[in-house]
């Protein structure tokens, strides 16, 4: 499955986008969309998405076994970024965690969910038994509902947790989702199902 990139999908208002692997000379068009964010979105991720060298890190990372990079691309302008991390070794290493991010020009056409969908079967093929999301509750509370949905379920909330730029305190909530599938044996989400854009 991992090697069905570069592909090619379509939004829910009909736009066609290319979702391939994040790829030496993304760096600067990334760092572009992520200028597009609105500064209290930045805030709640968890990296320093304006630091080049966290794109630069990102970018070097070519290793699926540690990093799973996607984006979604539209001439030329890379408007998602969708993650899996990995721990290599020992207790973790069947753990991955997902991050999606998403242009705010391009949001709510599905193309958030098609990215999770992409991460998730790429979770099968690399083996893994559990997708791990962390949400802001308030905030992302729309991607619990959805990412429900998708089989994720809300297993712990960490209390006042995040704080946001004027010290307010947020909670933090962990979604999991357990894998059983194997591409022999599909899951439950089938991209181009219910959940087609
Ligand atoms: C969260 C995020 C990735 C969603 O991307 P998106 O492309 O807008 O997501 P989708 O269009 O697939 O929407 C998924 C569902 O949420 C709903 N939704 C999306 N944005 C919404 C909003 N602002 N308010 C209410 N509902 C919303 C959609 O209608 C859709 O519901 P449906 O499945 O019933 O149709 C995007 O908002 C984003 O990048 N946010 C900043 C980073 C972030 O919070 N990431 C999540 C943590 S990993």
């Amino acid at each position: 499955m991992l090697k069905s990139y570069p592909k090619e999908i379509i939004l829910k208002d009909g736009t066609g986008v290319t979702v391939r692997f994040l790829r030496e000379g993304d760096e600067e068009t990334l760092l572009e969309m992520y200028r597009r964010f609105p500064e209290e979105e930045r805030w709640f991720l968890e990296n320093d998405v304006q630091d080049p060298s966290i794109i630069k890190r990102w970018v070097e990372t070519a290793d699926v076994k540690r990093l799973v990079s996607l984006v979604a691309v539209l001439e030329n302008r890379i408007i998602a970024h969708a993650t899996i991390i990995r721990k290599y070794y020992g207790a973790r290493a069947h753990i991955g965690k997902i991050r999606i991010s998403v242009d705010p020009a391009f949001r709510e056409r599905h193309l958030g969910t098609w990215m999770l969908l992409d991460l998730h079967n790429a979770a099968i093929s690399l083996g893994l038994k559990i997708l791990e999301m962390r949400l802001v509750r308030g905030r992302q509370s729309h991607v619990v509902g959805s990412s429900k949905r998708l089989g994720f379920r809300e297993e712990a909330t960490l209390r006042e947790y995040l704080m946001d730029r004027a010290g307010n305190a947020h909670d933090l909530v962990i979604m999991v989702k357990r894998l059983r599938g194997t591409w022999e044996e599909p899951a439950e989400i089938i991209p181009g199902g219910e959940w087609e854009a």
